[in-house]
């Protein structure tokens, strides 16, 4: 069950987790380096493209676009407005445009940017075909459409929170989606943070081309979902809650790893990574290492 792969519940998922996202989140699962290889089958490079990226969240991704593209050329779409608030403040998205809409039911016309990318927002949507298929429709013939997401894990209890807190599809299920969309001449690279040591891959960037304007031959046979609209009755709101607190510990437990796998990796100097791309925790991440070492410690001391 994924608990958080719903409009409402993302949008109050990331209505708190928004404060605290780009400081002591996003860094640990999503790295400078992952974000600059994947962003490299965009082909985001050539002057004058009108880029769109859907998810754009607190404008991580989009930092990464704006190093190969300048700001006017980027629109920015996002269903959280506490997300799109921070991005909203970044000094190098300043010029970029910024829209609040739904990836799958993108408020834009048809063949309307060159490239569309989407990094981390899949996860969400309750039909990924549907958005995919969009993400076909925005773009122009010849356009690319980049969707970077992750995988799911081989392990069985790290497959099992993670598909208890969102969608992690498989490779075949991407592949899928990009085909039955329309696009062609699909390409694939693997990105993984650096304390991710066991075997398996951890992330995907799948890129495809339009072939021919218009909408996506699929379009028909995926009726947007239109969640938005739902009537909220107390049961719902009690529902949206308890799925909203089950699957943030859920995908809360990945923290830990990470911290632990950073700090491991904090001793070995990193002398094989670019600076720019060696990865340090920052303050407030050795502060949330800090308070989950002395829980450790006191759950075993309770038990001694
Ligand atoms: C993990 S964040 C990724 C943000 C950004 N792309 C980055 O690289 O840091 C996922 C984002 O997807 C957004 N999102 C989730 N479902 C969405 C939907 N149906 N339409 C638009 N945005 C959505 C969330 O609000 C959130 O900002």
């Amino acid at each position: 069950m994924r608990l958080i792969q719903h409009k409402k519940e993302a949008y109050w998922f990331y209505r708190y987790l928004s404060i605290f996202y780009d400081k002591l989140v996003n860094p640990l699962f999503w790295t400078k380096r992952m974000r600059d290889e994947a962003l490299e089958l965009g082909q985001l490079q050539e002057p004058g493209l009108k880029i769109i990226d859907v998810g754009s969240g607190t404008g991580f991704t989009t930092e990464g676009i704006v190093r190969m593209a300048s700001a006017e050329q980027v629109t920015c779409v996002d269903q959280s407005p506490h997300q799109m608030a921070k991005a909203k403040k970044k000094p190098a998205l300043q010029g970029c445009t910024f829209q609040l809409g739904d990836a799958e039911n993108i408020p834009f016309g048809t063949d309307a940017f060159d490239r569309y990318v989407s990094a981390g927002s899949i996860e969400y949507w309750p039909n990924p075909q549907q958005g995919i298929n969009e993400a076909y429709r925005v773009i122009k013939p010849g356009g690319i459409a980049l969707m970077i997401g992750p995988l799911e894990p081989e392990n069985a209890i790290a497959r099992f929170m993670a598909n208890t807190w969102m969608l992690f599809p498989k490779e075949e299920e991407y592949l899928h989606w990009f085909r039955e969309a329309g696009f062609q001449d699909i390409k694939v690279r693997y990105v993984k943070p650096h304390w991710v040591t066991g075997r398996g891959e951890y992330g995907i960037a799948v890129s495809g081309v339009k072939p021919q304007a218009g909408l996506s031959p699929a379009a028909g046979h995926t009726p947007p979902v239109s969640e938005t609209a739902e009537k909220m009755t107390l049961g719902r709101w009690l529902q949206l809650a308890g799925r909203v607190l089950i699957g943030s510990i859920a995908g809360f437990v990945f923290i830990p790893a990470a911290l632990f796998g950073y700090l491991r990796r904090a001793f070995s100097g990193q002398q094989d990574v670019p600076e720019e791309y060696r990865e340090r925790l920052n303050g407030y991440q050795v502060t949330a290492l800090a308070i989950i070492v002395v829980i450790i410690g006191l759950v075993i001391y309770g038990l001694a």
